[in-house]
């Protein structure tokens, strides 16, 4: 469970923070959050941009027994969470792509970074999560892709944002123990209800190539199904987008 909370007003990042904090003996649980972050990380080594202005940067550390290659599906369990806590505060029509972005009107709300370390006896993970509650138009334009934020999403109502991040802490804290003992299992429901991608076109970028089909959801890893002239291929790595870019 919760082992320690730690609040920053600012940190370069809380996801690099907590993976130091593991050689220094943090424990399982513990989270951490931070008002701005100056070196804000995103996946594939993007910048994420975290002004002061009432955003949620927030990174928890589990630790697994197992080796990375039984972690795959995390990132896709942290985005059901994710889902979860925004449901808790009101804010529905939101959705998941995979593996782990939070969209709302196929714009980005949030994403997930989530960053593996060796440790005694398995791994740890970092599961990091960076929501937009307020962004700024002036930062909204330094991003690549089209952004929103919950001030937009809520629409009118109100965000209580300590609730949230309480919230996230909960759904994660419970997701990260089902997910030690089986997996996706009870994450996979929730996945295919908030599946934006759901019998979609979409771009998957690789490395080199670019593959368009239809997203017919994850499998039991957390893989992506594609639905391409030749029948479903499964991915594991790349990043999906709804348009071509
Ligand atoms: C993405 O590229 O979509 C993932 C973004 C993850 C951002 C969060 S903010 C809190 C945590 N600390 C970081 O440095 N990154 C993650």
């Amino acid at each position: 469970w919760l082992s320690q909370l730690e609040l920053y007003p600012e940190l370069d990042s809380t996801n690099r923070y907590l993976l130091a904090q593991v050689k220094h003996g943090a424990k399982k649980g513990t989270v951490c959050l931070a008002e701005a972050q100056s070196a804000g990380r995103g996946r594939h080594g993007r910048l994420w941009v975290s002004p002061l202005s009432g955003n949620i940067y927030l990174s928890l550390l589990w630790c697994f027994s197992k080796g990375p290659r039984f972690l795959s599906g995390l990132s896709i369990a942290a985005g059901v969470g994710v889902l979860r806590a925004l449901q808790d505060q009101g804010v529905t029509q939101v959705g998941l792509k995979w593996p782990n972005d939070v969209l709302w009107d196929d714009r980005k709300l949030g994403g997930i970074l989530v960053e593996l370390v060796p440790k005694e006896g398995g791994t740890g993970a970092v599961v990091g999560v960076g929501i937009n509650v307020n962004m700024p138009i002036p930062y909204r334009e330094q991003l690549v892709q089209p952004c929103t934020d919950l001030a937009e999403a809520a629409q009118n109502r109100s965000i209580d944002r300590n609730y949230l991040a309480g919230r996230l802490i909960h759904h994660f804290l419970l997701i990260m123990h089902s997910f030690e003992r089986w997996g996706l299992r009870d994450c996979l429901d929730d996945w295919r209800r908030w599946d934006a991608c759901y019998q979609r076109e979409v771009y998957l970028y690789g490395d080199s190539k670019v593959i368009s089909g239809i997203a017919c959801g994850i499998n039991e890893e957390g893989n992506l199904l594609l639905q391409e002239k030749e029948g479903i291929s499964c991915y594991l790595c790349g990043e999906v987008s709804l348009r071509p870019v």
